[in-house]
């Protein structure tokens, strides 16, 4: 198959593209740049892929490379939340207007199957064990979460079959340092024998979802899936306390951890229920939290 990937030097990117070119398909590679190195998917390049220095705010540039492909997928955004409340517009730009963009083009150009990133950040705040459905009422909190709901909803208004899976927190190497979630952060503490620091009581719950897991996940999508929207977590959340005192335990370190303030525009609880995804693309997550042990080493 031939699939386009936008965002496909980022941190899901490269690993999809790895995956992909394994499983024997000719991929194009379209991104500008602005969160990841060109340097970095050099090795993309000598296995054949073709790399598209492009903006998707750009018409133009993103019309071009969707001509002749078979899927697309979509993950370039803007994904920082400080940078979104900061500069909300840039956000909205490149996550509404570039997603539009993009699929205008897959419309003209026919794609047969579009699948696009969304996040659990379009939640908001949730009641701790109430798991988050699909159908569960949305109240973004950031400008980034609201980008990403503003973007599905025009996504939906358009008339294309699309898949859009609403990704939960993931993690796995190569987390760009300065948007590393927790895990990473944690990873970076234990290594150089620091303290672990938890922001706000620690009583806040989050549902870790494994890059392995997501790029299954999006891959099941590429099988099973025609159009709908899904939860791509693991199911079961966890209190970062939890993580911090798991995270220590894998290490047989001995480290404290200490609390700072909240942050602001934390949510509080977060976990998915994954059984539309399961039924419907046939999303297994085969991996769990023990994964943190090969990252620790
Ligand atoms: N990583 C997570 O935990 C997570 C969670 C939920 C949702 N998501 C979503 O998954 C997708 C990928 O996230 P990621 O973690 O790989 O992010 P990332 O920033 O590592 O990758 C995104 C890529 O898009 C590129 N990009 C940004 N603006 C662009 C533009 N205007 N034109 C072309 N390329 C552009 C960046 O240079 C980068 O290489 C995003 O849509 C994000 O919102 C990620």
């Amino acid at each position: 198959m031939k699939i386009l990937v936008t965002g496909g030097a980022g941190f899901i990117g490269k690993h999809l593209v790895n995956y992909l070119l394994d499983k024997g398909n000719i991929i194009t590679i379209f991104d500008n740049f602005s969160n990841s190195e060109e340097q970095s998917i050099n090795h993309f390049i000598k296995k054949g892929v073709k790399v598209v220095n492009g903006d998707i705010r750009k018409f133009k540039e993103i019309l071009k490379e969707t001509v002749d492909q078979d899927i697309l997928i979509h993950l370039a955004a803007k994904i920082s939340v400080s940078e979104s409340i900061l500069n909300p517009s840039e956000t909205f730009e490149v996550n509404v207007d570039g997603t539009k963009n993009v699929l205008e083009a897959c419309k003209r150009s026919n794609i047969k199957k579009v699948i696009i990133a969304s996040s659990a950040a379009i939640y908001g705040e949730s009641v701790p064990k109430i798991k988050l459905k699909e159908n569960t009422k949305t109240n973004p909190i950031s400008p980034y979460g609201k980008s990403k709901l503003v973007m599905e909803q025009e996504i939906r208004k358009n008339n294309i079959d699309c898949i859009i899976l609403r990704f939960f927190n993931i993690f796995g190497i190569g987390q760009t340092p300065e948007y590393a979630g927790v895990i990473t952060k944690f990873i970076e503490m234990i290594s150089t024998n620091k303290p672990l620091k938890i922001f706000g009581d620690g009583m806040q719950t989050r549902d870790f979802v494994s890059i392995n897991n997501v790029i299954e996940s999006i891959y099941d999508a590429i099988k099973n899936g025609k159009n709908g929207t899904y939860n791509i977590a693991s199911g079961k959340a966890i209190t970062i306390n939890e993580l911090a005192e798991f995270m220590i335990s894998l290490s047989k370190k001995d480290l404290e951890i200490y609390h700072i303030s909240e942050k602001h525009g934390d949510i509080r609880y977060s976990e998915a229920d994954i059984s539309l995804a399961k039924n419907e693309i046939k999303y297994v997550p085969k991996l769990g939290l023990n994964e943190i042990k090969t990252l620790l080493k």
